[in-house]
């Protein structure tokens, strides 16, 4: 160990660079705020640290953005602190900007570039520990990648050891041909660290004081540096404009993908399936093509999700099927079927074994237990009781323009076809209501709700209005075919049809 270098075991600190405004992304988002699977990017590689390195103390530099990058750690990391660094002047630049503000830094601190989002929490553990092992003024980690154009490529000496970290645009084409690339994750001695970055210069392509050099004066100074290096050179790679982080979401999406086939999930077409880091799901589920699994969701045991279907802060439950949905902020029970084609929105909760099915759309809506919600609806502020069946193409008009009001649906009721449900409004428990229905007014229990005009036919209209067509014609042969025989209508049975034809149906009060 050289004689300035404090114990570097005594006490760590986490530096990350999120100052830039990383230019080739054309965004007025910060590069360090663009997402990537469930995180943004400063957020993954701050997760990394924390679960490779531990809880410690960390001091995150923001500049490019300021306020939107601290907004977002203070959700993320409300315990980071953060330095400003008002201009962007280098990577050294930023660095020193924390030795000058926090005077305090002793032990070991590591350095990470914010836009460095797969590295692993276990390189970064590796990196820490090589160097406390090594003794070394500084530890880099370094990887040997197929692609170094952008990177900073390291120089050895003849007897292997680090020399310098030169910038590909600083570099001979000679240098250029090295392979073995700066990742921009770095642990110094503290004191060596603050010395050495007073004395960086800017004398290169870009007039910036670059971190990189500390490297090339430790090693002048006779200090040791050490480099440790990545075996994943995907861990490496960095994302500086937008093609290249849709190639670290496909990287990320991969390592997702194959966690999760690993663990028992049925991922049926990995490249059109995206999780988040976030997500959680349960063995023997199937997770069909073209499925998006984001945020805080989970997913439970043997369910199937997909294809074509988003399910976004969402639970869904053991043996649920989910098809074709767009799902976000709901929790779809048990046994729940929904889709196809369906969209719930937030606050819909679906019990065990309820169906929310065909074009059906659902917003803070309770499902009760066996319930069905099967076609063409619209579910908003409602509470539907378990074992009722709700018609197709049913409208609860919770919104009279002002406010939102709530219908309560009883149990082992049976709504008719295309009601509409006037909120506030409920419905008792085992009632009916007749198809049509416009109910506005609460329905007993046991009751049927009819809520339509009643209906009137005009006797020959057509023939007298409309002679000659063909509507005419065909009336007039249904007329002869009747006279000789006598049919009856034929009902849908697969739609809801509460016995409406009943004679009292219709009838308004003192009506015979
Ligand atoms: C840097 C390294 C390069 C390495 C590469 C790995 C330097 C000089 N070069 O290059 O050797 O191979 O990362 O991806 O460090 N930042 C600030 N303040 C600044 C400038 C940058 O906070 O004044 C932050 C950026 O927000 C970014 C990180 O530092 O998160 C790296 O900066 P960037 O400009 O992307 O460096 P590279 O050119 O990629
Ligand atoms: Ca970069």
């Amino acid at each position: 160990m050289h004689p300035e270098q404090a114990d570097s075991t005594s006490s760590r600190t986490l530096i990350v660079l999120a100052a830039g405004e990383g230019k080739r992304m054309k965004s007025s988002l910060p590069k360090v705020l663009h997402p990537l699977l469930g995180r943004t990017v400063v957020g993954h590689v701050l997760e990394a640290a924390r679960e490779g390195l531990g809880d410690g103390r960390v001091l995150v530099v923001v500049g490019h953005g300021a306020d939107q990058v601290r907004g977002h750690l203070a959700e993320i990391a409300p315990a980071a602190a953060t330095v400003l660094q008002s201009e962007q002047r280098g990577t050294g630049h930023a660095v020193r900007m924390v030795m000058e503000a926090v005077g305090d830094l002793t032990g070991s601190v590591v350095v990470v570039n914010g836009d460095f989002p797969l590295v692993r929490p276990a390189t970064l553990a590796g990196l820490v520990a090589g160097h406390e092992e090594a003794g070394a003024a500084a530890t880099i980690l370094t990887a040997q990648v197929p692609n170094p154009t952008g990177m900073g490529r390291i120089l050895r000496g003849a007897l292997g050891g680090v020399e310098r970290i030169v910038e590909e645009r600083d570099a001979t084409a000679e240098q250029r041909a090295i392979r073995e690339i700066n990742a921009g994750a770095y642990v110094f001695d503290a004191a060596v660290l603050r010395q050495m970055l007073g004395k960086l210069g800017s004398d290169n392509d870009q007039g910036e004081e670059y971190l990189t050099d500390v490297i090339g004066l430790l090693v002048a100074d006779g200090y040791s540096v050490a480099a440790h290096q990545a075996v994943d050179a995907t861990e490496v790679l960095g994302c500086n404009d937008r093609a290249e982080l849709a190639v670290l979401r496909a990287v990320l999406r991969d390592r997702i993908n194959t966690y999760w086939m690993r663990s028992g999930v049925s991922i049926i077409d990995p490249a059109t399936t995206w999780i988040d880091v976030t997500v959680t799901i349960g063995r023997d589920t199937v997770v069909e093509p073209n499925t998006h699994l984001r945020g805080a969701t989970s997913v439970g045991e043997s369910a199937v999700v997909g294809p074509d279907t988003t399910v976004a802060d969402s639970v869904v439950a053991d043996e649920a099927v989910v098809v074709r949905a767009h799902v976000q902020g709901a929790e779809i029970g048990p046994k729940a079927q929904v889709g196809p084609y369906a969209y719930l929105r937030p606050g819909s909760r679906l019990a065990t074994k309820a169906k929310v099915g065909t074009f059906v759309e659902t917003k803070k809506a309770e499902i009760g237990e066996g319930a069905k919600v099967p076609h063409l609806s619209y579910v908003g502020d409602a509470t539907i009781g378990e074992h009722t069946n709700i018609g197709a193409a049913t409208v609860f008009v919770n919104y009279d323009g002002v406010d939102k009001h709530h219908t309560t649906i009883g149990s082992h009721a049976r709504t008719g076809a295309d009601n509409m449900f006037v909120a506030p409004v409920q419905v008792g428990d085992g009632a009916y209501t007749a198809a049509g229905s416009i109910i506005t007014k609460d329905v007993p229990p046991g009751a049927l709700g009819v809520g339509r005009a009643q209906q009137r036919n005009i006797e020959d209209w057509v023939p007298r209005k409309r002679p000659g067509t063909a509507a005419a014609t065909a009336a007039e042969a249904a007329r002869a075919t009747e006279a000789a025989t006598t049919g009856d209508a034929t009902v849908d049975s697969e739609v809801s049809h509460p016995p409406t034809t009943s004679p009292e149906v219709g009838q308004r009060p003192g009506e015979e």
